[in-house]
């Protein structure tokens, strides 16, 4: 196993069809499984399999199309569960059954009134369960965020002794801090005798805006696999988005890891996703929205044009992105004009420009953006002496 290869776990499927109205058809579900098959993600949620007939016929389908990721299916800590998702995998070349509880004293009172013993019984039992079908078994602990640590550290050494080899450790109401999430798995690390046999997964939801940077974290202090979503899809506010811890890890190359994800992707897989899931991606969406390489003050505007590294650490290319975009606004500055007005093919000298630049204020704010068609109104409106067309 490589040591600094951060297994990229894709739940675009499971947990991101959960958001209302974004539920798949098995033919939608098929497309977006090869996309990220292509995308080169490693394990592929597929779905739920005892939750209806329908997610059943799709884990099914998918695990008899995929050729290299590990395709998996989600169960309860419950052993018809587990059968009917090892029944849907059966096609699979590699399969991985996903089974775990809540570990936290909310789950354990609340959801299953029972007490931390008898969860520790069950957490057990259904690692074993799913060890009958299959050697590659994920064990959740729900709820991990809010789970004492003492007690998680149990849990977590008492499944890997039962089989579990990936042990998934979700902050599923997106509660922790960075630092907070990063000491678990740290905690984890070092307190749980048997935790090299098994690889610590992130699992985090974003409702305080924390789960890319909490997944981060978590592998900063030991984790090795992220559970994510394209464009973060997921229930509530969403799921750790595939594309931004990517890059994040790509970007800083000096913490020294690396995931199998061909970047040239996301932006095309982003779109696919927000077509077939009919959810759009906010327009500030970091990495895939569509002012993510876009700049429209007169300050950045300038800097960027003398040098794109001043204001873009990513090259849009590398993330399959069109080509950055000069926007004109009422915050623009000369250079961008001139700029704009050279791409439609119009020279002039810096005397025009600011000539131009006067009567291009006026119209930038009366609009939220100054367009193409404006710009060659503005060019017949206001011809300087110099103007040519190249
Ligand atoms: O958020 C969560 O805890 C989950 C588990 C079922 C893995 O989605
Ligand atoms: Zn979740």
């Amino acid at each position: 196993m490589a040591q600094n290869k951060v297994y990229i776990f894709d739940t675009t499927l499971r947990d991101g069809e959960q958001v209302p109205g974004c539920k798949l058809n098995t033919t939608e579900k098929l497309e977006l499984a090869l996309q990220l098959e292509a995308l080169g993600v490693d394990i592929i949620e597929a779905g739920f399999p005892i939750s209806s007939p329908g997610d059943f016929e799709s884990v099914s389908r998918i695990a008899a199309i995929v050729k290299n990721a590990t395709v998996c299916g989600l169960s309860r800590a419950v052993q018809k569960d587990i059968e009917v998702a090892a029944q849907a995998l059966k096609p699979a070349r590699h399969c991985r059954i996903h089974t775990g509880i809540g570990t936290s004293d909310y789950h354990i009172k609340s959801k299953f009134n029972s007490t931390r013993e008898d969860i520790l019984k069950r957490a057990v039992q259904c690692v074993k369960w799913a060890r009958n079908f299959t050697d590659d078994v994920e064990f959740y602990a729900e709820d991990a965020g809010r789970t004492e640590n003492e007690y998680l550290a149990r849990v977590i050494e008492a499944v890997i002794a039962a089989g579990a080899t990936t042990v998934n450790i979700p902050d599923t109401t997106g509660y922790c801090l960075p630092n907070q999430y990063g000491e678990k798995i740290a905690f984890l690390v070092n307190n749980v005798p048997n935790i090299d046999k098994a690889i610590i997964s992130c699992h985090c939801h974003n409702d305080l805006g924390l789960a890319t940077a909490n997944s981060i974290s978590g592998v900063m202090n030991g984790a090795r696999q992220i559970e994510c979503t394209m464009n973060g899809l997921g229930e509530r506010a969403g799921n750790t988005s595939l594309e931004e811890v990517v890059m994040i890890l790509k970007q800083h190359k000096d913490l020294g890891y690396y995931t199998n994800i061909n970047a040239k992707g996301l932006n095309p897989l982003s779109r696919q996703v927000s077509e077939i899931m009919r959810m759009p991606v906010q327009p500030n969406k970091a990495i895939v929205g569509a002012n993510a390489f876009s700049h429209s003050s007169g300050i950045h505007q300038d800097g960027f044009l003398k040098d794109a590294q001043t204001y873009e650490t990513i090259n849009p290319e590398e993330v399959g992105a069109e080509q950055s975009k000069i926007v004109l606004t009422a915050r623009s500055g000369r250079s961008a004009l001139a700029y704009r007005f050279q791409k439609l093919g119009y020279q002039y000298t810096r005397n025009d420009i600011d000539v131009l630049y006067e009567a291009f204020l006026k119209v930038a704010d009366s609009k939220k953006e100054v367009r193409e068609e404006d710009l060659v109104q503005l060019a017949q409106q206001h011809q300087p002496e110099t103007a040519s067309i190249a």
